[in-house]
């Protein structure tokens, strides 16, 4: 049976093809742990990881954190990362639902890393007043990944191809770009677009919301082109 896909969440709980094999799935997420741990405070910090994925390496986070929650959307992803670190004691699975019962002040580190494209504005806002509600005084929110309006598939294609080859999967890369042009990422994306913002733009987001934010010299992924920020709540 085929599934309809309808909105994002529903592309990423299904099966899909963006990581082109295990090896590309497999340093993608090495490389977005190591840059999570890298914005850890110390080892008695709370850190969140927002629309996390499969998180292959949240054990990375795990050992230099108090405790890592993972949260996505996705129930087949939840289900996954559950059973992946069902024996890592300092790992937690939660549903975004889930997060609104947290105590205020429950995050020393928020990280939402290649989300914000996939969000709607009014669920943007909603989710940085939850944000900011959840973590501490002193907190960190990590917003990264974020598409500029001049950023389109020409550059997110390069970025691949560079990333593939100096990770020894630049063949598979070239046949994954051809499955996914052809499969419903392309289809959704032309569907529901995908939201981009300067970094004007989104630091004004920000500051609405209550953060005070800077840019990251580098994107926390592969694509430079693709912008990343370091926010802390201003004082309400
Ligand atoms: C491109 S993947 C990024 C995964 C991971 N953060 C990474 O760096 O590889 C986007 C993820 O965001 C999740 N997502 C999309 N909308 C969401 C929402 N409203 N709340 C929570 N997660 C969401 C999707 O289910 C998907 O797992």
């Amino acid at each position: 049976m085929t599934t309809t896909i309808r909105d994002w969440v529903g592309f990423w709980d299904n099966p899909h093809s963006i990581y082109v094999n295990a090896r590309h799935a497999d340093v993608h997420y090495r490389d977005i742990a190591d840059a999570i741990a890298g914005y850890v405070p110390g080892p008695q910090a709370r850190v969140l990881d927002f629309g996390c994925g499969e998180a292959l390496h949240a054990d990375t986070v795990a050992k230099v954190a108090r405790r890592v929650v993972l949260s996505d959307a996705a129930p087949n992803v939840r289900k996954n990362l559950a059973a992946r670190f069902s024996a890592v004691p300092n790992i937690a699975v939660a549903s975004p639902e889930e997060l609104t019962a947290y105590p205020a002040g429950s995050f020393e580190l928020i990280v939402a890393n290649s989300v914000v494209q996939y969000l709607g504005r009014a669920d943007l806002d909603g989710l940085l007043a939850q944000w900011r509600r959840l973590l501490t005084a002193d907190g960190v929110l990590i917003v990264a990944d974020v598409i500029p309006p001049d950023v389109g598939a020409v550059s997110d294609l390069f970025a691949l191809l560079r990333y593939a080859y100096a990770n020894g999967f630049l063949l598979a890369a070239l046949v994954g770009v051809a499955r996914t042009a052809l499969s419903s990422y392309s289809k959704l994306r032309q569907k529901l677009g995908i939201a981009k913002y300067t970094e004007a733009e989104f630091r004004d987001i920000l500051s609405r919301a209550g953060f005070s934010a800077e840019r990251l010299a580098e994107n926390m992924e592969h694509n430079p082109a693709r912008i990343s920020f370091r926010a802390r709540r201003t004082a309400a």
